[in-house]
């Protein structure tokens, strides 16, 4: 073989084997294996002076130039192999510290605020404007105006809180019982034709149980004027209940007492489960209370400038809390005020 002949032999090997070379390890060892000290090529180089002296010159820039390409050719590729290697290691390590996103938590309507807003807007419909009052109250309009005198009996239908005064005299203060002193502020400011709905807190002084809270909602319901009877009453209510629970639903009046109707009645509507067959929600009746009413007692007319001989009127309260768990199935009343939002979840989206 003459020189050239090895040189091209040599180089043609050593292009192939680095090609080959697969990573930075097989690249250093390439290297060491033509290039480094005891490499092939450098053997050669150092051989040059066991040629004849004619020889010398062409071999050793031919083996010169071979050693500056196969140098560059090395040093690209080992660059390569490194970045390809450090990629691989940087995969391999690699932590993945995305979170995935925090849907912002959101807000919905509380279940008795709904049904709120939704009879407000049914009895919108029927003429009645809705108005609210005071919670605390004074004895005078929960009990006096409405024809409950003090130290009599009737009084005693509610549990009341009463709130401390400093004993100086003035009115007796209480939370009030329910939503109906308001019948007497609203009658007391206005001339008939009256046609209001009162939502609002009412507070009993009571153990609390699955149906009995201290504090709940109520709907008081007041149409007074010329030529208003009982039947526009029952056609009030049958709508209420038609709206709330389907078209086909009856309404069922029975006699009952409060001291601020006469006639009084506590009214229900036939169960829209069973259709009034009798079942679970309606505990086998068939019906579904909903709250008191009656024809405004001519004494609370009295009591408010309104002339009994000139206008009638009717009157309704009913609990809030009652009718969202008639229609969503929940069964007991402190779960509305419980604050636990896995019961405020469920019944936003069952609402
Ligand atoms: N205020 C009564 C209560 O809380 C409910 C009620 C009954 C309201 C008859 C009325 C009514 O307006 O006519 O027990």
């Amino acid at each position: 073989m003459t020189v050239q002949e090895q040189l091209d032999d040599l180089r043609r090997r050593a292009l192939a084997d680095l090609a080959a070379a697969a990573d930075a390890a097989a690249s250093a060892a390439w290297e060491h294996a033509y290039l480094g000290p005891k490499g092939e090529l450098t053997r050669f180089l150092r051989g040059l002076g066991a040629l004849a002296a004619e020889e010398r010159p062409v071999a050793g820039r031919a083996g010169n130039a071979l050693k500056q390409e196969l140098s560059a050719a090395w040093t690209e590729r080992d660059q390569a192999l490194r970045a390809a290697d450090l990629d691989l290691r940087l995969a391999a390590d690699a932590v993945d510290v995305t979170l995935p996103g925090r849907r912002p938590l959101l807000g919905a309507i509380h279940p008795v605020t709904r049904m709120i807003d939704d009879l407000s807007e049914i009895f919108a419909l029927l003429g009645f404007q809705t108005v609210v009052g005071p919670e605390v109250e004074t004895a005078h309009y929960n009990f006096d105006l409405l024809n409950i005198p003090a130290d009599h009996p009737a009084r005693d239908v509610w549990d009341t809180i009463h709130v401390e005064t400093d004993g100086t005299g003035g009115d007796e203060i209480v939370l009030r019982t329910h939503t109906s002193p308001m019948q007497a502020r609203v009658m007391e400011r206005t001339q008939p034709p009256v046609r209001v709905v009162v939502p609002g807190r009412v507070y009993r002084y009571e153990a609390q149980d699955a149906s009995h809270e201290w504090a709940f909602h109520q709907l008081e319901g007041l149409a007074v004027d010329r030529n208003i009877t009982m039947a526009d009453l029952k056609g009030t209510l049958a709508e209420l209940a038609r709206q709330l629970f389907g078209p086909e639903r009856r309404i069922r009046f029975r006699c009952d007492f409060f001291p601020f109707v006469e006639p009084g009645v506590d009214f229900a509507v036939d169960c829209a489960i069973c259709n009034g067959q009798g079942c679970r929600v309606c505990k086998g009746s068939g019906w579904l209370e909903l709250g008191g009413a009656g024809m405004v007692h001519p004494n609370v007319l009295r009591a408010v400038g309104y002339d009994p001989d000139a206008v009638s009127g009717f009157a309704f309260g009913l609990g809030i809390e009652r009718l969202v768990m008639m229609q969503t199935g929940v069964d007991d009343v402190r779960a509305f005020a419980g604050n636990d939002l896995r019961f405020l979840r469920q019944i936003a989206r069952a609402a």
